[in-house]
């Protein structure tokens, strides 16, 4: 978590710009438009370190609840530059269409001048809902199309706790000047995608359920990285968390494509072979059998979903476990030259961990054989673990997570990676499209 870590794409912003200002062939041009979005986090080698967040004092249980919820929602991940103070705000966020600019994110903290503290609760409350400040509309790079879920009682709680913290004076960099001027836009791209509304209970699923979906779908926007975008920006509901591309940074200040795989039930790419209890404890430890977190989860796993309460893990997993598969990824057409070669560089560089039957080893790594990250609908995480390696965040090393994983970028040509993530999407019953050096190329 270091410097420019955050492409939005999710600023609907820009698709604004784009569509206000640009022709829309541009848009369109733009690298991975529809599908692509919003973002955070670091991952490779400069690996986030968790935000150390003030305490709530502890004698208001509204406050302590707040200091939880916030928790919940990751406010300090993308309102935190490291190594400044929590809240305080000023972390970039970029497009894709990186021609558009930076937006920073602001200064939550109660300053009066240069955060929040003028704001009442009511005006909080609207901005959490409907993505309207006091002084004109945010963009969606601030999650509300998720928080508008989000019960009053909890909004109100959340303003409370940051009443509490330090104020700071620090103003974070002005936007660009696409930003300033596309902000009027926002009223328009509301009108059209913004589901104003707060979360309404399925009568038909468990309480545990229903407190899952709250979580997932409000304060947990796992959508806003997890589901696709339309060519402007608003997630495709009809494809929730069907796993979408994020721009992220891969190493300090390099910006790459990454897949935030399907979390449905899916077989071939989804989470169909994790039990409850494998999602829980990944959410919860950042691993599991099947998995590490490395990558943008890192924080998200770092500084919001490891403080969750233990039947709050457990919520989130049932409500995951209960999502229709997502179209499963196709089997893959590939020669038997192709398998061979694709094999060699296999057993000569990931055999030793991953092992023959792509089962992993105990202590050494994760099994590829059924990895949502190898069979992604979209190969890119796996473009990006083989050329940069993989970290768990520091300080989420509970006994028995996986260890790091080396980067192969300084050992093996693009033709060599395609050819051996090929090999892995191909074996073991994996399933995924075919990949190209090409598109090796384009993540080194
Ligand atoms: C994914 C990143 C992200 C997360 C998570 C996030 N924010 Fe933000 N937030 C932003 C960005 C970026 C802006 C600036 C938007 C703009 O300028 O239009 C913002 C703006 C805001 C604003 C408007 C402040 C102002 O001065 O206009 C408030 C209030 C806010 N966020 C509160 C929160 C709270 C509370 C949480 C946690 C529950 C949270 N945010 C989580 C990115 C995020
Ligand atoms: C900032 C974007 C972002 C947010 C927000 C986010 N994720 Fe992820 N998630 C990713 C990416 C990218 C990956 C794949 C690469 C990695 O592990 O970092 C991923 C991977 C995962 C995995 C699969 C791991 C595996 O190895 O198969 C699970 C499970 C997951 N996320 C659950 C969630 C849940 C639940 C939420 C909401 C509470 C959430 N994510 C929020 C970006 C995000
Ligand atoms: C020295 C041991 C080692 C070698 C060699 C190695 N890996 Fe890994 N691999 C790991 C570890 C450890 C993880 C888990 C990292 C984490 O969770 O942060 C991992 C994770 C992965 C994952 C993600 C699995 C998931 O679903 O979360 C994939 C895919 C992967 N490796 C592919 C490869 C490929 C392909 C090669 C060969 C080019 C390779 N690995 C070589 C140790 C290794």
């Amino acid at each position: 978590m270091m410097t420019l870590r955050k492409m939005v794409m999710h600023g609907a912003a820009m698709v604004l710009g784009a569509g206000l200002f640009l022709s829309p062939a541009v848009a369109q041009d733009a690298p991975a438009a529809s599908d692509a979005p919003v973002t955070t986090n670091t991952p490779g080698v400069d690996v986030p370190t968790p935000v150390d967040v003030p305490p709530a004092p502890t004698v208001d249980p509204q406050v302590q609840r707040g200091e939880y919820l916030a928790r919940m929602g990751n406010c300090v991940s993308c309102h935190t530059v490291h190594g400044n103070e929590p809240f305080a705000g000023g972390l970039p966020f970029k497009t894709p269409y990186m021609f558009l600019g930076t937006m920073y994110s602001t200064n939550i903290t109660p300053d009066e001048e240069t955060g929040i503290g003028t704001w009442s609760e009511a005006d909080f409350v609207k901005a959490m809902h409907t993505g309207e400040g006091p002084s004109g509309p945010l963009y969606p790079a601030f999650p509300y199309t998720s928080f508008t879920k989000v019960t009053d009682d909890d909004v109100k709680a959340i303003y409370a706790y940051l009443r509490t913290v330090k104020p700071v004076k620090y103003e974070p960099p002005s936007n660009s000047f696409i930003f300033v001027v596309a902000r009027f836009g926002m009223k328009i791209w509301n009108a059209m995608f913004l589901e104003e509304g707060r979360f309404v209970a399925d009568s038909s699923q468990s309480e545990e359920w229903n407190r899952g979906a709250y979580l997932v779908n409000g304060l947990g926007h796992c959508s806003a990285c997890h589901t696709p975008r339309n060519l402007l920006l608003a997630e495709k509901s009809t494809e929730h968390l069907w796993g979408a591309v994020v721009p992220d940074v891969v190493l300090e200040g390099e910006y790459r494509p990454w897949f935030a795989v399907n979390l449905t039930q899916s077989k071939q790419g989804g989470l169909g072979a994790w039990s409850v209890d494998d999602i829980k404890r990944y959410l919860k430890t950042g691993h599991n059998k099947f998995a590490g977190t490395f990558g943008p989860m890192n924080e998200v796993i770092a500084n919001s979903l490891s403080h969750m309460t233990e039947e709050d893990a457990k919520a989130m997993a049932v409500y995951l476990k209960s999502l229709p598969p997502a179209p499963e990824s196709e089997p893959m057409q590939i020669t038997e030259e192709e398998t061979k070669a694709g094999e060699a560089l296999y057993l000569k560089h990931c055999e030793e961990c991953h092992a023959k039957t792509g089962r992993g080893g105990f202590m050494k790594a994760p099994p590829v054989a059924g990895s949502a990250i190898a069979q992604g609908r979209d190969p890119a995480s796996l473009i990006n673990i083989i050329l940069y390696g993989a970290e768990p965040a520091k300080g989420l090393n509970p006994p028995g997570a996986w260890e790091s994983m080396r980067s192969f970028r300084d050992r093996m040509t693009d033709e060599e990676i395609a050819a051996v993530a090929n090999y892995v999407r191909s074996s073991w019953k994996n399933g995924g499209s075919k990949m190209t050096p090409q598109d090796v190329a384009k993540q080194r």
